[in-house]
């Protein structure tokens, strides 16, 4: 199947973040939103039957390379998921890492960061956070994508 070959892209990413919402793709491509989202759902669904909680295992800044290896070791322990899944739950982790890496420095945990908002309103908040950030903690511009994209599917609007 096509689909367990198909990664979010550093371009599909940055197409993404520029324009809210992500206007079909070519062919093929993945909508990181959407693959975030099945990410979160298969992480729950896979991972926290044999582990308490999301930060346990979360636990660390890796990027997307190292959340696949760890996942693809999970799938030797007996978590189910198949290839597109693996690589939606990396993503969703890549996320979730990079956040608590770049933002509870000064946001503790998800104190800050309850707040219930669409997925424009996310990109919008999290873009104007990183102009105020000092210069050498900022994220990269992939970086900043991929936690606006998390916060948009951790913290969606109700
Ligand atoms: C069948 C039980 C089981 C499932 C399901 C499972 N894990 Fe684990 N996981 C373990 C065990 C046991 C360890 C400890 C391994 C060790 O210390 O050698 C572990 C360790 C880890 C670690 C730390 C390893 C490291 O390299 O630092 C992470 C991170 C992790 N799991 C994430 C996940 C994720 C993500 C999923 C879902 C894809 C998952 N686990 C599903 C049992 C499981
Ligand atoms: C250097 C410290 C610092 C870092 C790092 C930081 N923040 Fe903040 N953040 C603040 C402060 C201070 C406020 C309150 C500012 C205000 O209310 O005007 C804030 C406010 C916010 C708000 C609330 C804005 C609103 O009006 O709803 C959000 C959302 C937010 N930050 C997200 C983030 C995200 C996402 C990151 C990581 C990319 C991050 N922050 C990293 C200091 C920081």
């Amino acid at each position: 199947m096509i689909r367990s070959m198909q990664r979010v892209s550093a371009a599909a990413l940055a197409a993404w973040f520029v324009a809210v919402p992500l206007a079909a793709g070519p062919a093929g491509a993945v909508d990181p939103l959407s693959q975030v989202k099945q990410g979160k759902e298969a992480f729950a669904a896979q991972c926290l039957g044999c582990h308490q909680t999301v930060d346990e295992a979360a636990a660390g800044y890796r990027k997307t390379p190292a959340w696949r290896e760890v996942v693809a070791d999970m799938v030797t322990r007996g978590a189910k998921l198949d290839p597109g899944q693996q690589e939606a739950v990396a993503e969703y982790l890549t996320g979730r890492s990079l956040m608590i890496a770049k933002c509870t420095s000064c946001h503790s945990a998800f104190r800050a960061l309850t707040a219930s908002k669409s997925p424009e309103a996310w990109k919008a908040a999290v873009e104007d956070m990183v102009q105020r950030m000092p210069p050498d903690l900022r994220p990269s511009a992939e970086q900043t994508g991929r936690i606006a994209i998390f916060l948009a599917v951790e913290r969606p609007t109700r």
